[in-house]
Parts: C-alpha cells; sequence; structure tokens
C-alpha cells in the first residue's frame, strides 16, 4: 500500500520527471512552446518590470526570458531538479545575477510581502494552477491580488486539453482570477490548445497608460 500523502505524491511526481529528463514538456524543442513563450512575452503590457514572482519555474526557459524584461526575478518550483536545471539555464546564458531561486510549493510557500517592502509588478503562472486543487487555487488567487504592486501585471497561461495530474479545469483556474475582486483582465488569448490572460489591478489599456487613448 502506499502511505504517502496525496501532497508528497504531487511533489515526488515532479521530482521524477526532472530527474529522468531535463525537458519533460520539450520546451525548447517545440515550435508551439517557442511560439507561445513568445506571445506571452509580447502580450505583457510593460516593456519592463522591476520585479517579477515567476512560481512553477520548471527548468527555466521562460524564466530566462522574463529576466531579460524585469531588473529582478523570483523564480520558485517545487522540484529542486527543476531549480538546480534553471539555476544553470540562466547561468549559460549570463542571465543569473538578478534572478533568485527558492524552493516553493504553492500555496503555502508564496512569499510574504511585508508592510511597506515592493509587491510584485510581474506575476507569472505559466502552465502550474491546474496542478492546484480548489481550496490551493483559492489561496493563490488571495495571494496574488494581495501581492500585485498597483498598476502591476499577473499573467495566467495553461493547456486546455486534460490531462491525468490536473485537478481544475483550466477554464475554471482562468474564472477563478477573473472573478476576484479588484482584477481587472487587461488581455484574453484563446487558441484551441491554450489560454493566455492577464489581469491587473488597473483597467486601463496600455494605449491609455501611455496617455493617447
Ligand atoms: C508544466 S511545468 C511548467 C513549467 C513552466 N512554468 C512552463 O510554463 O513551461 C509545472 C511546474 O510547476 C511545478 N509545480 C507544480 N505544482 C507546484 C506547486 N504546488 N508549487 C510550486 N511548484 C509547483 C512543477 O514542479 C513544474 O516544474
Amino acid at each position: 500500500m502506499n502511505s504517502a500523502k496525496p501532497d508528497d505524491q504531487r511533489g515526488a511526481y515532479f521530482e521524477n520527471l526532472y530527474r529522468q529528463d531535463a525537458d519533460p514538456w520539450r520546451v525548447r524543442q517545440r515550435w508551439y512552446e517557442e511560439r507561445k513563450r513568445a506571445l506571452l512575452l509580447a502580450s505583457l503590457p510593460q516593456r519592463r518590470y522591476r520585479h517579477a514572482y515567476e512560481p512553477g519555474c520548471g527548468n527555466g526557459e521562460l524564466t530566462l526570458e522574463l529576466a531579460r524584461r524585469c531588473d529582478r526575478v523570483q523564480a520558485a518550483d517545487l522540484s529542486a531538479e527543476a531549480l538546480r536545471l534553471t539555476r544553470q539555464r540562466l547561468l549559460d546564458a549570463g542571465q543569473d545575477a538578478h534572478v533568485s531561486l527558492a524552493r516553493h510549493k504553492l500555496p503555502q510557500d508564496w512569499p510574504r510581502i511585508l508592510p511597506g517592502a515592493d509587491k510584485f509588478d510581474l506575476i507569472v503562472l505559466s502552465e502550474i494552477a491546474y496542478y492546484l486543487t480548489p481550496e490551493e487555487l483559492a489561496r493563490v488567487v488571495e495571494h496574488s491580488v494581495a501581492s500585485l504592486a498597483p498598476g502591476g501585471s499577473l499573467v495566467l497561461c495553461h493547456w486546455r486539453a486534460p490531462f491525468a495530474q490536473r485537478i481544475v479545469s483550466t477554464v475554471r483556474v482562468h474564472a477563478a482570477f477573473h472573478d476576484a475582486p479588484g482584477l481587472y483582465r487587461v488581455l484574453r488569448h484563446e487558441e484551441t490548445d491554450f489560454l493566455l490572460g492577464i489581469w491587473s489591478n488597473d483597467a486601463r489599456s496600455v494605449a491609455q497608460r501611455e496617455g493617447f487613448a
């Protein structure tokens, strides 16, 4: 009988996956993944960000691109092996100096923002939130709202089709953020394969922010 708690099993699942294969979803090879990252990056409402949080960073392919747009990035993952791969990816690209890596399990390890401390002006949840239970997802929504700096961007990107490890559907994940008080959707990109959404606590469009609309 397997006596491991479902939580431990989830952690072990990702750890084993990365130990067997440094790129289990082929994010470094597939045009699908490269194009999806390019769409996400092109959709960001700001050219530059001050401080990003990217939990579930995986092997660091998106982290590297975020590092090029942000003064500081806090990347995190449940898996120690994923963090090792991310560290190596950043080192190889010379983009490690302003990226800190931490082992975070959502929702409990979401960074505490002390009173007066800097909030994140970019939060990216890419292909992670459907692994959470509905209760965990609700906490992540709360943490996201509470730790988003004024005018900051909250980005969600998720594969749409069901798969064995998915707990909450992609439509429900994105709806949970859409329904959160104080968040306004500034972008929705929908394809057969994935949903990309960006929310902010500032309802203005990019043109409105730049002052010509
Ligand atoms: C499908 S990969 C996505 C990687 C990357 N964000 C991307 O879009 O390519 C999901 C990642 O989320 C991590 N993860 C899953 N559940 C997590 C949790 N509760 N807390 C932190 N990381 C988690 C896994 O270890 C894995 O690296």
